[in-house]
Protein backbone atom coordinates (compact mmCIF):
# COMPACT_ATOMS: atom_id res chain seq x y z
CA UNK A 1 0.00 0.00 0.00
CA UNK A 2 0.85 3.57 -1.06
CA UNK A 3 2.28 5.43 1.94
CA UNK A 4 0.05 8.33 1.57
CA UNK A 5 -2.84 6.04 1.65
CA UNK A 6 -1.59 5.03 4.91
CA UNK A 7 -1.24 8.32 5.92
CA UNK A 8 -4.73 8.97 4.60
CA UNK A 9 -6.01 6.17 6.95
CA UNK A 10 -4.47 6.81 10.13
CA UNK A 11 -5.27 10.85 9.92
CA UNK A 12 -9.08 9.30 10.07
CA UNK A 13 -8.67 6.69 12.65
CA UNK A 14 -7.30 9.64 14.81
CA UNK A 15 -10.50 11.61 13.69
CA UNK A 16 -12.63 9.15 14.49
CA UNK A 17 -11.03 7.75 18.67
CA UNK A 18 -10.98 11.46 18.82
CA UNK A 19 -14.71 11.68 18.05
CA UNK A 20 -15.50 8.36 20.16
CA UNK A 21 -13.50 9.87 23.27
CA UNK A 22 -15.78 12.61 23.44
CA UNK A 23 -18.92 10.71 22.85
CA UNK A 24 -17.89 8.93 25.95
CA UNK A 25 -16.73 11.96 27.59
CA UNK A 26 -20.78 13.16 27.50
CA UNK A 27 -21.82 9.77 28.28
CA UNK A 28 -23.71 9.94 24.92
CA UNK A 29 -26.02 6.72 24.72
CA UNK A 30 -25.51 5.44 21.29
CA UNK A 31 -28.37 3.02 21.58
CA UNK A 32 -30.34 5.93 20.76
CA UNK A 33 -30.95 6.21 16.55
CA UNK A 34 -30.60 9.35 16.48
CA UNK A 35 -27.18 9.45 18.03
CA UNK A 36 -26.74 6.34 15.99
CA UNK A 37 -26.90 7.85 12.76
CA UNK A 38 -25.28 11.06 14.04
CA UNK A 39 -22.24 8.89 14.92
CA UNK A 40 -22.20 7.30 11.59
CA UNK A 41 -22.23 10.43 9.94
CA UNK A 42 -18.99 11.71 11.58
CA UNK A 43 -17.36 8.55 10.52
CA UNK A 44 -18.59 9.05 6.87
CA UNK A 45 -17.25 12.51 7.68
CA UNK A 46 -13.79 11.46 8.96
CA UNK A 47 -13.27 9.41 6.12
CA UNK A 48 -13.94 11.33 3.92
CA UNK A 49 -12.25 14.34 4.62
CA UNK A 50 -9.31 11.80 5.35
CA UNK A 51 -9.80 10.74 1.67
CA UNK A 52 -10.62 13.59 -0.39
CA UNK A 53 -7.25 14.58 1.69
CA UNK A 54 -4.89 12.37 0.08
CA UNK A 55 -6.34 12.38 -3.32
CA UNK A 56 -5.29 16.33 -3.83
CA UNK A 57 -1.93 16.02 -2.19
CA UNK A 58 -1.43 12.95 -4.49
CA UNK A 59 -2.41 15.47 -7.72
CA UNK A 60 0.13 18.06 -6.22
CA UNK A 61 2.60 16.16 -6.23
CA UNK A 62 2.53 15.01 -9.71
CA UNK A 63 0.36 17.85 -11.45
CA UNK A 64 2.22 20.53 -13.63
CA UNK A 65 0.30 24.02 -14.35
CA UNK A 66 -0.28 24.08 -17.92
CA UNK A 67 -2.58 26.35 -20.91
CA UNK A 68 -2.69 29.51 -22.38
CA UNK A 69 -0.27 32.19 -20.79
CA UNK A 70 -1.87 35.59 -20.35
CA UNK A 71 0.18 38.59 -21.79
CA UNK A 72 0.70 40.72 -18.56
CA UNK A 73 3.45 39.48 -16.47
CA UNK A 74 5.47 40.90 -13.33
CA UNK A 75 9.23 40.39 -12.98
CA UNK A 76 8.77 37.17 -15.08
CA UNK A 77 5.38 35.40 -13.69
CA UNK A 78 2.96 35.01 -15.39
CA UNK A 79 -0.81 33.97 -15.16
CA UNK A 80 -2.88 30.98 -17.07
CA UNK A 81 -5.91 32.38 -18.54
CA UNK A 82 -7.80 29.97 -16.99
CA UNK A 83 -11.80 29.83 -16.56
CA UNK A 84 -13.71 30.35 -13.35
CA UNK A 85 -15.03 26.84 -12.49
CA UNK A 86 -18.72 27.95 -13.27
CA UNK A 87 -20.16 25.54 -10.36
CA UNK A 88 -17.73 27.68 -8.15
CA UNK A 89 -18.60 30.95 -9.79
CA UNK A 90 -22.47 29.81 -9.35
CA UNK A 91 -21.79 28.89 -6.11
CA UNK A 92 -19.96 32.44 -5.41
CA UNK A 93 -22.79 34.68 -6.71
CA UNK A 94 -25.19 32.72 -4.66
CA UNK A 95 -23.33 33.23 -1.77
CA UNK A 96 -23.42 37.25 -2.64
CA UNK A 97 -27.00 37.16 -3.04
CA UNK A 98 -28.10 35.00 -0.34
CA UNK A 99 -25.70 37.31 2.11
CA UNK A 100 -27.55 40.41 1.03
CA UNK A 101 -31.34 38.58 1.18
CA UNK A 102 -29.51 37.70 5.34
CA UNK A 103 -28.37 40.95 6.32
CA UNK A 104 -31.20 42.85 4.85
CA UNK A 105 -34.17 40.87 5.24
CA UNK A 106 -34.02 37.68 6.55
CA UNK A 107 -31.90 37.70 10.27
CA UNK A 108 -33.62 40.93 10.50
CA UNK A 109 -36.90 40.13 9.85
CA UNK A 110 -37.41 36.65 10.04
CA UNK A 111 -34.85 36.42 12.77
CA UNK A 112 -35.66 33.09 14.80
CA UNK A 113 -34.45 34.50 18.91
CA UNK A 114 -34.68 32.66 21.71
CA UNK A 115 -34.88 35.93 23.48
CA UNK A 116 -37.26 36.99 21.29
CA UNK A 117 -39.72 33.28 21.94
CA UNK A 118 -39.01 34.21 25.52
CA UNK A 119 -40.15 37.49 25.40
CA UNK A 120 -43.03 36.75 23.62
CA UNK A 121 -44.27 33.81 25.89
CA UNK A 122 -43.55 36.53 28.43
CA UNK A 123 -45.86 38.55 27.40
CA UNK A 124 -49.01 36.21 26.40
CA UNK A 125 -47.93 34.77 30.05
CA UNK A 126 -48.50 38.62 31.33
CA UNK A 127 -51.57 38.80 29.86
CA UNK A 128 -53.38 35.83 31.24
CA UNK A 129 -52.31 37.09 34.42
CA UNK A 130 -53.68 40.33 33.83
CA UNK A 131 -57.05 38.74 32.83
CA UNK A 132 -57.20 36.28 35.86
CA UNK A 133 -56.33 39.16 38.24
CA UNK A 134 -58.20 42.05 36.49
CA UNK A 135 -60.35 42.61 39.26
CA UNK A 136 -58.75 41.31 42.19
CA UNK A 137 -59.85 42.78 45.52
CA UNK A 138 -57.80 45.04 48.08
CA UNK A 139 -56.94 42.03 50.18
CA UNK A 140 -55.62 40.14 47.03
CA UNK A 141 -53.46 42.56 45.71
CA UNK A 142 -52.35 43.22 49.18
CA UNK A 143 -50.78 39.91 49.35
CA UNK A 144 -49.54 39.66 45.82
CA UNK A 145 -47.91 43.27 46.71
CA UNK A 146 -46.10 41.17 49.23
CA UNK A 147 -44.85 38.67 47.56
CA UNK A 148 -43.74 40.69 44.51
CA UNK A 149 -42.20 43.09 47.12
CA UNK A 150 -39.89 40.28 48.73
CA UNK A 151 -38.39 39.49 45.78
CA UNK A 152 -38.01 42.33 43.76
CA UNK A 153 -37.78 45.34 46.22
CA UNK A 154 -36.82 43.67 49.78
CA UNK A 155 -32.80 43.35 48.75
CA UNK A 156 -32.76 47.33 48.65
CA UNK A 157 -35.64 48.52 50.85
CA UNK A 158 -35.47 45.66 53.31
CA UNK A 159 -38.15 42.79 53.97
CA UNK A 160 -40.19 45.69 56.33
CA UNK A 161 -40.11 48.08 54.21
CA UNK A 162 -37.37 50.06 56.51
CA UNK A 163 -34.89 50.74 53.73
CA UNK A 164 -32.57 48.94 55.34
CA UNK A 165 -31.16 51.58 57.70
CA UNK A 166 -31.24 54.20 55.19
CA UNK A 167 -29.75 52.56 51.76
CA UNK A 168 -33.03 52.83 50.51
CA UNK A 169 -36.75 54.53 51.12
CA UNK A 170 -38.11 54.02 53.92
CA UNK A 171 -41.48 52.70 53.25
CA UNK A 172 -43.03 53.55 56.63
CA UNK A 173 -43.02 57.32 56.40
CA UNK A 174 -43.49 58.85 53.48
CA UNK A 175 -40.25 61.23 53.08
CA UNK A 176 -37.56 62.65 55.59
CA UNK A 177 -37.45 66.32 55.83
CA UNK A 178 -33.94 66.19 54.60
CA UNK A 179 -35.24 64.56 50.96
CA UNK A 180 -38.38 67.11 50.94
CA UNK A 181 -35.64 69.82 50.97
CA UNK A 182 -32.94 67.94 48.72
CA UNK A 183 -36.11 68.36 46.01
CA UNK A 184 -36.76 71.94 47.00
CA UNK A 185 -33.39 73.44 46.51
CA UNK A 186 -32.62 71.17 43.65
CA UNK A 187 -35.93 70.59 41.50
CA UNK A 188 -36.45 67.39 40.06
CA UNK A 189 -37.20 65.97 36.45
CA UNK A 190 -36.90 62.87 36.35
CA UNK A 191 -40.60 60.88 36.79
CA UNK A 192 -42.19 62.84 33.74
CA UNK A 193 -45.58 63.72 35.82
CA UNK A 194 -47.94 65.54 33.07
CA UNK A 195 -46.29 68.54 35.29
CA UNK A 196 -43.34 68.15 34.03
CA UNK A 197 -40.34 69.04 35.50
CA UNK A 198 -40.90 70.70 39.36
CA UNK A 199 -38.58 73.74 39.29
CA UNK A 200 -35.76 74.45 42.12
CA UNK A 201 -35.98 77.35 44.24
CA UNK A 202 -39.89 77.24 45.28
CA UNK A 203 -39.23 78.17 48.71
CA UNK A 204 -36.49 79.10 50.58
CA UNK A 205 -34.35 79.43 54.30
CA UNK A 206 -36.90 79.40 56.99
CA UNK A 207 -40.21 78.85 55.10
CA UNK A 208 -38.30 76.05 52.90
CA UNK A 209 -37.32 74.29 56.82
CA UNK A 210 -40.84 74.81 57.92
CA UNK A 211 -42.43 73.18 54.34
CA UNK A 212 -40.33 70.38 54.41
CA UNK A 213 -40.71 69.75 57.93
CA UNK A 214 -44.71 69.27 57.73
CA UNK A 215 -44.39 67.02 55.21
CA UNK A 216 -42.06 64.77 56.60
CA UNK A 217 -43.93 64.62 59.74
CA UNK A 218 -46.92 63.57 57.15
CA UNK A 219 -48.70 67.35 57.13
CA UNK A 220 -50.21 66.99 60.34
CA UNK A 221 -50.62 70.06 62.41
CA UNK A 222 -50.70 73.43 60.62
CA UNK A 223 -50.30 74.58 56.93
CA UNK A 224 -46.91 76.82 56.92
CA UNK A 225 -48.52 79.21 54.81
CA UNK A 226 -45.60 79.12 51.81
CA UNK A 227 -46.71 75.98 51.14
CA UNK A 228 -49.36 77.88 48.46
CA UNK A 229 -45.95 78.00 46.42
CA UNK A 230 -46.03 74.13 46.44
CA UNK A 231 -50.17 73.62 46.27
CA UNK A 232 -50.88 75.20 42.99
CA UNK A 233 -49.23 71.83 41.19
CA UNK A 234 -49.63 69.19 44.28
CA UNK A 235 -52.63 70.37 45.48
CA UNK A 236 -54.32 71.82 48.53
CA UNK A 237 -53.65 68.55 49.88
CA UNK A 238 -50.52 67.81 48.91
CA UNK A 239 -52.11 64.37 46.99
CA UNK A 240 -50.71 65.47 43.58
CA UNK A 241 -53.78 67.11 42.06
CA UNK A 242 -55.43 63.52 40.58
CA UNK A 243 -52.04 62.32 39.30
CA UNK A 244 -50.39 65.61 37.71
CA UNK A 245 -47.64 66.05 40.13
CA UNK A 246 -46.53 63.30 42.93
CA UNK A 247 -48.34 62.39 45.76
CA UNK A 248 -46.44 64.18 48.70
CA UNK A 249 -48.44 62.18 51.30
CA UNK A 250 -48.88 58.48 50.52
CA UNK A 251 -47.33 55.61 48.34
CA UNK A 252 -49.91 56.01 45.69
CA UNK A 253 -50.49 54.18 42.38
CA UNK A 254 -49.54 57.39 40.25
CA UNK A 255 -46.41 57.96 41.97
CA UNK A 256 -45.36 53.74 42.53
CA UNK A 257 -46.42 53.34 38.59
CA UNK A 258 -44.01 56.65 37.66
CA UNK A 259 -41.08 55.47 39.74
CA UNK A 260 -40.88 52.07 38.53
CA UNK A 261 -40.54 53.11 34.55
CA UNK A 262 -38.33 55.24 35.08
CA UNK A 263 -36.62 54.66 38.01
CA UNK A 264 -35.15 57.15 40.32
CA UNK A 265 -32.40 58.64 41.61
CA UNK A 266 -32.79 60.96 44.63
CA UNK A 267 -30.84 62.17 47.67
CA UNK A 268 -30.77 58.38 48.97
CA UNK A 269 -28.85 57.05 45.76
CA UNK A 270 -30.22 55.34 42.55
CA UNK A 271 -32.91 52.76 42.15
CA UNK A 272 -33.16 51.12 38.84
CA UNK A 273 -36.26 51.61 36.58
CA UNK A 274 -38.39 47.88 36.74
CA UNK A 275 -40.20 49.33 33.17
CA UNK A 276 -40.75 45.74 31.37
CA UNK A 277 -40.52 43.66 34.52
CA UNK A 278 -43.66 44.49 36.27
CA UNK A 279 -47.20 44.27 34.90
CA UNK A 280 -50.03 46.83 35.66
CA UNK A 281 -51.48 44.49 38.24
CA UNK A 282 -48.50 43.99 39.79
CA UNK A 283 -48.14 47.60 39.99
CA UNK A 284 -51.21 48.21 41.57
CA UNK A 285 -50.21 45.61 44.01
CA UNK A 286 -47.53 47.41 44.94
CA UNK A 287 -49.00 50.23 45.53
CA UNK A 288 -51.36 48.09 47.70
CA UNK A 289 -48.78 47.03 49.75
CA UNK A 290 -46.33 49.46 50.30
CA UNK A 291 -49.37 51.75 51.48
CA UNK A 292 -50.26 48.97 53.88
CA UNK A 293 -47.13 49.29 55.61
CA UNK A 294 -47.41 53.32 56.11
CA UNK A 295 -50.45 52.73 58.18
C1 LIG B 1 -44.58 73.64 38.91
C2 LIG B 1 -45.23 72.64 39.65
C3 LIG B 1 -44.61 72.29 40.98
C4 LIG B 1 -44.42 73.12 42.06
C5 LIG B 1 -44.77 74.59 42.18
C6 LIG B 1 -43.85 72.30 43.10
N1 LIG B 1 -43.69 71.02 42.66
FE1 LIG B 1 -42.87 69.51 43.67
N2 LIG B 1 -42.95 68.36 42.03
C7 LIG B 1 -43.56 68.70 40.85
C8 LIG B 1 -43.39 67.64 39.89
C9 LIG B 1 -43.93 67.61 38.48
C10 LIG B 1 -42.62 66.66 40.54
C11 LIG B 1 -42.11 65.35 39.96
C12 LIG B 1 -40.82 65.67 39.23
C13 LIG B 1 -40.23 64.50 38.53
O1 LIG B 1 -40.71 64.15 37.45
O2 LIG B 1 -39.27 63.95 39.05
C14 LIG B 1 -42.39 67.13 41.89
C15 LIG B 1 -41.69 66.44 42.85
C16 LIG B 1 -41.63 66.81 44.17
C17 LIG B 1 -41.05 66.02 45.21
C18 LIG B 1 -40.44 64.63 45.08
C19 LIG B 1 -41.49 63.58 45.23
C20 LIG B 1 -40.96 62.21 45.00
O3 LIG B 1 -41.39 61.30 45.69
O4 LIG B 1 -40.12 62.05 44.10
C21 LIG B 1 -41.15 66.72 46.36
C22 LIG B 1 -40.70 66.30 47.74
C23 LIG B 1 -41.79 67.95 46.04
N3 LIG B 1 -42.06 67.98 44.68
C24 LIG B 1 -42.06 68.94 46.94
C25 LIG B 1 -42.47 70.20 46.57
C26 LIG B 1 -42.55 71.32 47.49
C27 LIG B 1 -42.24 71.23 48.97
C28 LIG B 1 -42.94 72.39 46.76
C29 LIG B 1 -43.13 73.79 47.24
C30 LIG B 1 -41.99 74.41 47.86
C31 LIG B 1 -43.12 71.96 45.39
N4 LIG B 1 -42.83 70.63 45.33
C32 LIG B 1 -43.54 72.76 44.35
C33 LIG B 1 -44.21 69.86 40.57
C34 LIG B 1 -44.15 70.98 41.37
C1 LIG C 1 -31.35 48.37 43.68
C2 LIG C 1 -32.04 48.81 44.83
C3 LIG C 1 -33.54 49.02 44.74
C4 LIG C 1 -34.50 48.13 44.35
C5 LIG C 1 -34.32 46.69 43.90
C6 LIG C 1 -35.75 48.80 44.48
N1 LIG C 1 -35.55 50.08 44.92
FE1 LIG C 1 -36.98 51.46 45.23
N2 LIG C 1 -35.57 52.82 45.77
C7 LIG C 1 -34.21 52.57 45.86
C8 LIG C 1 -33.53 53.76 46.30
C9 LIG C 1 -32.05 53.92 46.52
C10 LIG C 1 -34.53 54.75 46.48
C11 LIG C 1 -34.36 56.19 46.93
C12 LIG C 1 -34.16 57.09 45.76
C13 LIG C 1 -33.99 58.50 46.23
O1 LIG C 1 -32.88 58.80 46.67
O2 LIG C 1 -34.95 59.23 46.18
C14 LIG C 1 -35.78 54.11 46.15
C15 LIG C 1 -37.01 54.76 46.20
C16 LIG C 1 -38.22 54.16 45.96
C17 LIG C 1 -39.50 54.84 46.07
C18 LIG C 1 -39.71 56.25 46.53
C19 LIG C 1 -39.65 57.20 45.42
C20 LIG C 1 -40.09 58.60 45.81
O3 LIG C 1 -40.18 59.39 44.91
O4 LIG C 1 -40.35 58.88 46.98
C21 LIG C 1 -40.45 53.92 45.73
C22 LIG C 1 -41.95 54.16 45.70
C23 LIG C 1 -39.78 52.69 45.43
N3 LIG C 1 -38.42 52.87 45.58
C24 LIG C 1 -40.41 51.53 45.09
C25 LIG C 1 -39.76 50.34 44.80
C26 LIG C 1 -40.44 49.13 44.46
C27 LIG C 1 -41.95 48.98 44.41
C28 LIG C 1 -39.48 48.22 44.22
C29 LIG C 1 -39.67 46.76 43.79
C30 LIG C 1 -40.43 46.56 42.62
C31 LIG C 1 -38.19 48.85 44.40
N4 LIG C 1 -38.41 50.13 44.77
C32 LIG C 1 -36.99 48.22 44.22
C33 LIG C 1 -33.58 51.39 45.56
C34 LIG C 1 -34.20 50.26 45.09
Amino acid sequence: MNALIIKALAFAAVLIIATLVVVKQMHIDLSDPINLLTMIGAIAIAMLTAGVSAKYIAQMKTDRAGGELAEENWDGIGEYKNELPSGWAYSFLGTLIWAMWYWTVGYPVNAFSQIGQYNEEVKAYNKKFEAVHKNADKETLKQMGESIFLVQCAPCHGTTGDGLSGKAQDFTSRMTKAQVLHVINNGQHQLDFPMGAMPPGMASGKDAEDIAAWIAGGMKGEKPAAFAACASCHGADGKGNNGMAPDLVGYDLTLISHVLEHGKKGIIGRMPSFKTRITPVQEKALAEYIQSLKD
